[in-house]
């Protein structure tokens, strides 16, 4: 079953289980939507939404959860929506998430050099 905006705390789990000691903004403009099964939440996607514009913070999926198209459902939730672009960062090294990405659509519009520390970010988008 799939959530939109449920209460941020409800996340606090899961949130570290992504990563240890993760800390989101949270605004008016930041939206959270929910992959629930067996009461449990298992993923998540955060995202901004400005105006028509939506920028992806983050994905994440339970790791005994994956490949069940658990982050593609909660994607399409967003893609079946009419937005003007949806932008997102992507670490280079991360295979699974650009393939995730470019499944869905998304293509690589440039490079951000040494966005994570050592590491170069792609920033992908959908139109
Ligand atoms: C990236 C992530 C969200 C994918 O979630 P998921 O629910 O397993 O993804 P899906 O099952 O919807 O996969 C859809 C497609 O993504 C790609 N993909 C997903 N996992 C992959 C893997 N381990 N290796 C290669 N491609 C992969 C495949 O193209 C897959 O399609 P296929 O199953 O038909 O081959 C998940 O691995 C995760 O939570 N990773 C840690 C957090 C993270 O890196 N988030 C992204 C931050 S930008």
């Amino acid at each position: 079953m799939i959530l939109k905006d449920i209460d941020i705390n409800k996340l606090k789990d899961l949130f570290k289980a992504y990563k240890e000691n993760y800390i989101i903004t949270n605004n008016d403009y930041i939206h959270n939507i929910c992959y629930v099964k067996d009461n449990e939440v298992i993923g998540f996607v955060i995202y901004q939404n400005l105006y028509d514009d939506i920028d992806i913070i983050d994905v994440f999926a339970k790791e005994e959860y994956r490949k069940q198209k658990i982050a593609t459902k909660m994607l399409n939730e967003i893609l079946n929506e009419k937005y003007n672009k949806i932008t997102l960062e992507v670490n280079t090294n991360n295979i699974s998430a650009i393939n995730l990405y470019k499944k869905l659509g998304f293509e690589i519009i440039s490079v951000r050099e040494k966005y994570y520390f050592n590491d170069d970010a792609y920033i992908m988008q959908k139109k």
